[in-house]
């Protein structure tokens, strides 16, 4: 396989999942819901504070908008996970991003012609920056090759799409993930260095891609009802106390303990960030499986430091059951 066929065949599994899921408009309601509210809430808040520094764009002002903020949707997909019109009146602009360009065809074509027409997309886009690197047989790669992998992962390069001040990570990290843990034995020797060069390398292109002074909002499945059955029965009182014990027992998906996502998404790891927060859990119902979303919400600082983002030490191999 060439590095174009590994593209090609990642994104044909992409592809496949979210044809399963493009009619789920309405089984991903709750989830829709709580992302959208999440972001509509990052807008609010983003405004408010940008009044009491006083600050307006000028440019942006005199257009007449209100809202002063660019978004940016990575793995957007069929778009059955946010709503769109609703941020449309919360943002400035609006930017998606996915490397299928069936799913986001679809997306658009559900919206209004005036708002799919004002929205920017990027397709087909890899947004791990490092298919084209993935050894094609983990068995036969030497070291060099998961080297060049690993040192690709861990500072991806995703020229075509501009910084924006709203960056959103909109389930994707996982799929990253999925796509080494698809092609690499768990028993590999750098298996667990392959996957988190993937996950660093993810927060790495957020804090790149988020303007200084800006938000960044992380959202991904952490663990589904596969492995925490009850996950589909408890009460949402008890949900958040569910997932944190499954947590602490190592029940998440390889490489996405969310302790270990917060502390790299924050100031003590990572010199673009000036502050994190922790949402969630909520539940997203697809097909008969239901997973545990979590959202760290993280500012980046008002001047950007020359450096990446988050080092990819190596040292926290959190892998869990996938
Ligand atoms: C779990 S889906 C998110 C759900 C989606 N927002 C929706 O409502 O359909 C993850 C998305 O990430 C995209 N994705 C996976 N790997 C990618 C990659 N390497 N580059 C860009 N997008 C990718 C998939 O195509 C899919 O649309």
């Amino acid at each position: 396989m060439t590095g174009s066929e590994s593209i090609t065949s990642s994104a044909r599994i992409q592809r496949q999942r979210n044809e399963r899921t493009r009619d789920d408009w309405d089984q991903f309601a709750q989830h829709r819901q709580q992302v959208t509210h999440l972001l509509t809430q990052v807008a609010g808040q983003r405004r408010a504070a940008n009044e009491v520094a006083g600050y307006q764009d000028a440019d942006k002002k005199d257009s007449g908008r209100v809202d002063s903020d660019s978004l940016l949707i990575l793995g957007v997909g069929n778009g059955n996970d946010i709503d769109l019109p609703t941020l449309d009146a919360a943002y400035w602009s609006i930017t998606v991003a996915d490397i299928d360009p069936d799913a986001i065809t679809r997306c658009m074509s559900r919206l209004p012609h005036p708002l799919a027409q004002r929205i920017t997309v990027k397709c087909p886009v890899d947004l791990s920056g490092a298919l084209h690197s993935l050894p094609r047989d983990a068995a036969t790669a030497s070291d060099a090759d998961w080297d060049r992998f690993i040192q690709i992962a861990a500072n991806p390069k995703v020229d075509s799409i501009e910084p924006c001040d709203v960056v959103v990570s909109a389930c994707l990290v996982s799929q990253l993930i999925d796509t080494v843990v698809g092609r690499v034995p768990a028993s590999h020797p750098r298996f667990a260095d392959a996957v988190l060069a993937i996950r660093d390398g993810h927060l790495n292109l957020l804090a790149r891609l988020t303007r200084p002074g800006g938000t960044i909002v992380l959202i991904t499945d952490v663990v589904s009802s596969d492995t925490l059955p009850d996950l589909a029965r408890v009460s949402p009182a008890q949900l958040p106390m569910l997932v944190r014990t499954a947590i602490e027992a190592r029940n998440f998906f390889t490489g996405l303990n969310a302790a270990v996502l917060m502390h790299r998404l924050s100031p003590a790891v990572c010199d673009r960030i000036a502050g994190s927060q922790f949402h969630g859990p909520w539940r997203w119902q697809m097909g008969h499986r239901v997973y545990a979303v979590i959202a760290l919400i993280a500012q980046t600082v008002s001047a950007a430091p020359s450096d990446s983002g988050p080092e990819n030490d190596g040292v926290d191999a959190d892998g869990g059951p996938h």
